[in-house]
C-alpha cells in the first residue's frame, strides 16, 4: 500500500469534515524525519492557524477528532505547536509487507488517466561521432521513458536525430577531397569520423591562425587588467569586494590564456605534420567550400543528394552500435530530414496565422519578452532547426496525438524551446504540455566543460571502455579477495560492464539534471556512497545470502500461508516502511521528471538493508517466522533495487 497516499488522501476527508480549508494543506503529510516520532507527521496545523486566526493546537485537536485512520495508525499524538504523529500499526504494516511480497509491480500503480508521452530524446547530430555531451540526454531520456512505461503510460521514445545539418557538407567536401578507398571500405563510418574530424581541423586551423594575433593579445590585456586590479586601491572600497575584483580578473586571465593554450596547441598540431600542413595550405578555402556542398545538398543536387543517401544509413547503424550498450532501442527514429517536406507548408502556415512576418529578408515569429526573433526562414530561403521542430510539433499532436511533449535537451537550448513552445501555443496547440526537461553540463576535475587531456571532446565509446576496464580492476580486486574466488573470466567481464556501465549511468542520473557536475571516476565506482555499485552489491550481497541458503524464492514470496509475519526490530520496521515508497517514488520521479529522486531512494534503501543486516541476523535466526519474515525483507529489498535500477536503464549481476 502507499501509505502516504492513503494517510493524504484520509487527511483531506478529516480536513473538509472540520470545516477547515483544504487547498493544498491535505499534502502537508510527510514521513517523519526522525523514527521516534514515528513513521509520519503532518504539519498543516500551523500555517493552517496562522491563516484563519486559531490556535495551532486547537486546529490539530479539530482534525485529529476527524481523522479516521484506526484501521492504519495507532493513536495520533499531537506534539510541539501542532504536529501531528501518526505511526503505523504493527500488524498492519505485517499484513501489507505481505502483500508487497506477492505483488509482481512491488507497489507501482497504473496511472488513472495514463497520457501520451513523446520523449525526445538523445538527439545526436550523426556523422558526427557521439561524444560525452550526448550523455546526459541519453540516459536521462531512457530513464524517464522508463519510469513513465512503467505508470501505464503510453510512451513513445524519438531520436530527433540531426541528419541534415552542415556536418554533410564537411563530409560531402572530405569524401570528395581526401578519402581514403581502402579504409572506406573496410569500415565506411570510422573513415567518415575521420574526414568529419579533418575537414573540421583544417577548416578550424585557417580560422585560428587568422585569430591568433586577437586572442594572443587578449592574454596581454587581461594581465594588464589584472596587475592593474591588484594595484589600485578604490577608496571605500570593502576588502571583500576587493579580493572579489581581483578573483575576477584572474579568472579573465585564466581563460585567456586557456584559449591561447588551445590555438597553439591546435595550430602546432596542423603545422607539426608535414601532410596536415599541405593539406591546409592546399584548401585554404575549405571551410566556405563545404557550406557550399551543404547549400548544394539542400538544393537537391544529384550527386550530394546520392552521397548523403549513402552516409546517412551507415552513421544511423553506427549509433544503434552505442545505444546497444545502454540497452535502447527507440521507437522512431525521425531525423530532421524526415520533416523536409513539411516546411514550406509550415511557413505558409504560420504566416497565414499572422504569427511569421517579414523581416529584413527572413520570416520571423515575434514573441514578446524574447530578445530574438524566431527565424522560420532565412534571407536565403533556407529553413532552420525552429522551422523543423515546428512541423515535428504539428506531427507529433496531430498523428500521434501526444499529450506531453518531453524535449530531454541540453539547458543551453532553452531559449529555442522557450520560442517553439510559444509559437506552437499561439498556433493552436494550447493544451499540449510542452516540457524542455533541461539539463547542465559535465566538467571536468578543473571545472570547465570535460575534455581530454589534449584539450579535445571525449568520445562516448572510449568513455564506456574506461569506465568498464576501470570496473573490471574492482571487479578482480574484490572477487580475488575472496577465500576461493567466484567468477571465471567471462563472468568478471560481465559483471565489468554492468557495473561500469551502471556507475557512469548512475553518475549522472543522481545529480539533480538542472546543475552541471564534475565527473570522476573515483566518486563513480566507489563500493560504497552514492553510487550504483553500492546498490549492486546490495543486491548481490541478498542473492548470496539465499544462495547459502539454499532457499526457495517462489515458496517464500508466497506469504498467503503464513500466520505471522513479525517486524519488530526498529531496522525491520525502517527497511519495510522503505519498500513500500517505490510506488510513490516513481510517482514523484514523473511529476517534474526527476529521475535523481529515484537514486536517492534506492540510496537509502541500499543504507536501510545495511542497518537491517548489521543488526538482524537472517540465516542463523532461530525462530522461524522471524527468520521468514528477515528473508522476506532481503528478497524484497532486492527486487526493489534490480526494479529500481531497472527503471534507470541499470542492470544487477546475481554474483559480483
Ligand atoms: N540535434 C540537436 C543538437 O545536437 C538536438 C535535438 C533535440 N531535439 C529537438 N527536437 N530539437 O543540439
Amino acid at each position: 500500500m502507499n501509505f502516504l497516499a492513503e494517510l493524504r488522501s484520509r487527511l483531506k476527508v478529516a480536513l473538509a469534515k472540520a470545516d477547515l480549508p483544504v487547498d493544498d494543506y491535505w499534502q502537508m503529510l510527510q514521513p517523519a524525519t526522525d523514527a521516534k516520532f514515528g513513521d509520519f507527521q503532518a504539519n498543516c496545523a500551523m500555517p493552517i492557524a496562522k491563516a484563519t486566526g486559531q490556535n495551532p493546537r486547537v486546529v490539530s485537536q479539530n482534525l485529529v477528532a476527524h481523522l479516521k485512520v484506526e484501521d492504519l495508525c495507532e493513536a495520533p499524538e499531537i506534539a510541539g505547536p501542532g504536529f501531528i504523529n501518526l505511526r503505523l500499526k504493527g500488524e498492519r504494516l505485517e499484513a501489507e509487507t505481505g502483500r508487497l511480497a506477492r505483488d509482481p509491480l512491488l507497489g507501482v500503480e497504473p496511472a488513472t488517466k495514463p497520457k501520451t508521452v513523446i520523449v525526445d530524446f538523445s538527439g545526436p547530430n550523426v556523422a558526427k561521432p557521439m561524444h560525452v555531451g550526448h550523455l546526459r540526454s541519453t540516459v536521462i531520456g531512457n530513464a524517464l521513458c522508463k519510469t513513465l512505461k512503467s505508470l501505464g503510460h503510453k510512451v513513445i521514445s524519438d531520436n530527433h536525430v540531426g541528419d541534415w545539418g552542415t556536418q554533410f557538407g564537411m563530409i560531402i567536401y572530405g569524401y570528395k577531397h581526401f578519402r581514403n578507398e581502402a579504409a572506406y571500405e573496410q569500415n565506411a563510418v570510422a573513415e567518415l569520423a575521420r574526414l568529419y574530424r579533418l575537414v573540421n581541423q583544417l577548416s578550424d586551423y585557417h580560422d585560428l591562425v587568422k585569430n591568433r594575433g586577437a586572442v594572443l593579445a587578449k592574454v596581454e590585456e587581461t594581465r594588464r587588467s589584472l596587475a592593474s586590479a591588484k594595484g589600485t586601491a578604490i577608496p571605500n572600497e570593502k576588502p571583500a569586494d576587493a579580493a572579489k575584483r581581483v578573483r575576477k580578473a584572474e579568472g579573465d586571465l585564466a581563460d585567456a590564456e586557456e584559449e591561447a593554450a588551445s590555438l597553439v596547441r591546435k595550430i602546432g598540431a596542423v603545422e607539426e605534420s608535414p601532410e596536415l600542413l599541405s593539406m591546409a595550405k592546399g584548401h585554404p578555402q575549405i571551410a566556405e567550400l563545404a557550406r557550399k556542398e551543404t547549400a548544394k545538398l539542400h538544393a537537391g543536387d544529384k550527386e550530394n543528394l546520392r552521397l548523403w543517401q549513402k552516409f546517412v544509413p551507415l552513421c544511423l547503424a553506427a549509433l544503434d552500435g552505442i545505444y546497444e550498450r545502454f540497452g535502447i532501442s527507440f521507437d522512431l527514429t525521425l531525423g530532421e530530414s524526415h520533416y523536409n517536406p513539411q516546411l514550406p507548408g509550415v511557413v505558409e502556415r504560420l504566416k497565414k496565422a499572422g504569427l511569421a512576418v517579414e523581416s529584413e529578408g527572413a520570416v520571423c515569429v515575434f514573441v514578446e519578452g524574447n530578445k530574438a526573433p524566431f527565424i522560420i526562414q532565412k534571407a536565403d530561403g533556407a529553413y532552420t532547426y525552429a522551422t523543423t521542430d515546428i512541423a515535428t510539433i504539428i506531427d507529433r499532436i496531430e498523428e500521434k496525438k501526444a499529450d506531453t511533449i518531453l524535449y530531454v535537451v541540453d539547458a543551453r537550448q532553452s531559449e529555442h524551446f522557450g520560442l517553439l513552445f510559444e509559437t506552437s501555443r499561439r498556433l493552436g496547440y494550447a493544451t499540449t504540455d510542452f516540457r524542455h526537461t533541461s539539463f547542465g553540463t559535465i566538467l571536468g576535475e578543473d571545472k570547465r566543460p570535460f575534455k581530454t587531456r589534449s584539450g579535445d571532446t571525449v568520445g562516448l565509446e572510449s568513455l564506456l571502455d574506461e569506465a568498464i576496464a576501470r570496473a573490471r580492476q574492482i571487479v578482480d580486486e574484490n572477487d580475488n579477495a575472496k577465500p576461493v574466488p567466484e567468477l571465471d573470466e567471462e563472468e568478471r567481464q560481465r559483471v565489468a560492464t554492468i557495473v561500469g556501465m551502471g556507475g557512469i549511468i548512475y553518475a549522472d542520473l543522481h545529480h539533480n539534471r538542472d546543475s552541471d557536475y564534475v565527473f570522476s571516476w573515483e566518486k563513480m565506482l566507489a563500493t560504497r556512497g552514492d553510487t550504483a555499485t553500492y546498490i549492486q552489491y546490495a543486491y548481490a550481497r541478498v542473492q548470496g545470502i539465499f544462495r547459502k541458503g539454499g532457499i526457495d524464492l517462489a515458496q517464500l514470496r508466497d506469504t498467503t500461508n503464513l500466520s505471522e509475519l513479525p517486524l519488530r526490530m526498529p531496522q525491520e520496521r525502517a527497511l519495510a516502511l522503505q519498500l513500500h515508497k517505490l510506488g510513490s517514488t516513481v510517482q514523484d520521479v514523473c511529476v517534474d521528471y526527476r529521475p535523481n529522486l529515484l537514486t536517492q531512494y534506492l540510496f537509502e534503501t541500499a543504507n536501510a538493508f545495511s542497518a537491517f543486516f548489521e543488526h538482524c541476523p537472517v540465516l542463523k535466526e532461530e525462530d522461524s517466522s522471524v527468520r521468514t519474515a528477515r528473508l522476506l525483507l532481503c528478497d524484497l529489498t532486492a527486487r526493489v533495487m534490480k526494479r529500481g535500477l531497472e527503471l534507470l536503464g541499470i542492470e544487477v549481476a546475481e554474483q559480483m
